[in-house]
């Protein structure tokens, strides 16, 4: 991007976090199974900058290197101040020279995103000055003691986040102003613009909140738990079985009993159907079999219902964190007809699995008459399943 200047990034850590109300510093806080600074800091790291410095209360220190080293961000320190600006002016006074821009990004800004910091690297490089901002989309009032005073042109009103960055002796000489004539602003882009200098918009996303309030964190949390579920794959499994038919069994499949002068031969109910969908839902999580959790050597399955082998198979996937998606059969049988049992075995596998009934579909065909399932000695069933991380 702007080639070969030497950039560096500002990380203002050292508040108390006042408003969100947790007692700790809210950059500390779990957010989505991490610290919040830590997301933070991976985004700031893969924008690869050359420096990063890290502004933190000096008790804090320990805590945010630790932070830090769990983001695999190498940082330099400063020693935050009374205010954001004076954390920020000392975190900027701890860049070695030379320094070629500076981005000062919010620690409290964890859904930052190494593009968006790479664009107001660029922004500045070319103007000397930018800020990420997005348009703000509510109407804008003035208020005073309750009551409503005054209209504002929203066409023209942007809400300032961060990164903001500068050309590094335009920031410099903007924090020298600011000290010198006792000027404070909420952001770097106020002390510039006390300067007299021009600032460019880069335009922002909502998403790069800062996490304010209590809203803020619960908001965050549901933006990078999103992006992670994106990345999340779904797995696929198969399952395959085959059973004899005999004299003086019951027939059943797909958990449903079915009128015929023979059935499957097996330890349990012999279900052919739903041994099929077991294996593929086992195979799906990477657990085998059905033969290693159900073993037919085990007193417990004799003559069991394989819904009830179904409902295990499934409380296994539930265990290792595992949603099932879809599962579709073909049973290979030569008699007798099974459409019209269908409707009921969909019911049946759906309300074990808890998902939807156009989640399970059935197929039968006929084997043509080849071989012993085509001679009606047997039937076999083919099954795939698939599954996500819930
Ligand atoms: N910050 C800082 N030094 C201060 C105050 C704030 O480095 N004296 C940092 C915060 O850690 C945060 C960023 O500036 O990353 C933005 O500040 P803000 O959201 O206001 O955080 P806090 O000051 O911690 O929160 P509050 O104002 O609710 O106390
Ligand atoms: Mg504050």
């Amino acid at each position: 991007m702007s080639g070969g200047s030497l950039k560096a990034v500002v990380i203002p850590a050292a508040g108390s976090g006042r408003r969100i109300g947790a007692g700790v510093n809210k950059l500390l806080l779990p957010l989505a199974g991490e610290p919040l600074l830590v997301h933070t800091l991976r985004a700031v790291a893969a924008a690869e900058p050359d420096r990063i410095v890290l502004v933190t209360r000096p008790d804090e220190r320990e805590a945010m290197a630790a932070v830090a080293a769990a983001a695999g961000c190498a940082v330099g320190f400063a020693d935050g101040g009374p205010t954001r600006q004076v954390s920020v002016a000392r975190g900027v006074q701890a860049l070695p020279d030379p320094i070629d821009l500076i981005a000062v990004h919010d620690g409290a800004r964890p859904l930052l995103t190494a593009d968006l910091l790479n664009a107001s690297f660029a922004a500045a490089a070319e103007h000397g000055a930018a800020v990420v901002a997005v348009p703000v989309a509510d109407t804008l009032k003035v208020v005073d003691d309750d009551l409503v005073t005054g209209s504002v042109d929203r066409a023209r009103m942007w809400a300032m986040q961060t990164p903001q960055t500068f050309r590094a002796e335009w920031l410099r000489e903007a924090i020298r102003h600011a000290a010198v004539t006792g000027f404070e602003g909420t952001d770097e882009v106020s002390l510039v613009e006390h300067l007299g200098r021009p600032v460019r918009v880069v335009p922002g996303s909502p998403r790069n909140l800062k996490v304010t309030r209590p809203d803020d964190y619960a908001l965050a949390e549901g933006w990078l738990r999103m992006g992670k579920e994106m990345v999340v794959r779904p797995r696929v499994g198969y399952g395959y079985d085959v059973h004899q038919l005999v004299e003086g069994r019951e027939l059943w499949l797909g958990g449903v009993r079915i009128d015929s002068p023979v059935g499957l031969l097996g330890h349990s109910d012999a279900d052919v159907l739903l041994h099929a969908v077991c294996d593929a839902l086992l195979g799906a999580a990477g657990l085998g079999d059905i033969g290693r959790h159900f073993p037919d050597t085990d007193e417990r399955y004799r003559g069991i219902a394989s819904l009830r082998l179904l409902e295990a198979t499934r409380a296994l996937l539930a265990e290792a964190g595992y949603q099932v998606l879809n599962v579709d059969v073909t049973v290979i049988a030569e008699r007798p007809k099974l459409a019209p049992h269908v409707p009921e075995m969909v019911a049946r596998i759906g309300a074990v699995l808890t998902i939807e009934k156009d989640c399970v579909n059935i197929k039968a065909t006929t084997h043509e008459q080849l071989g012993a399932l085509g001679a009606g000695l047997g039937m076999a069933a083919h099954a795939v399943a698939t599954i996500v991380k819930a």
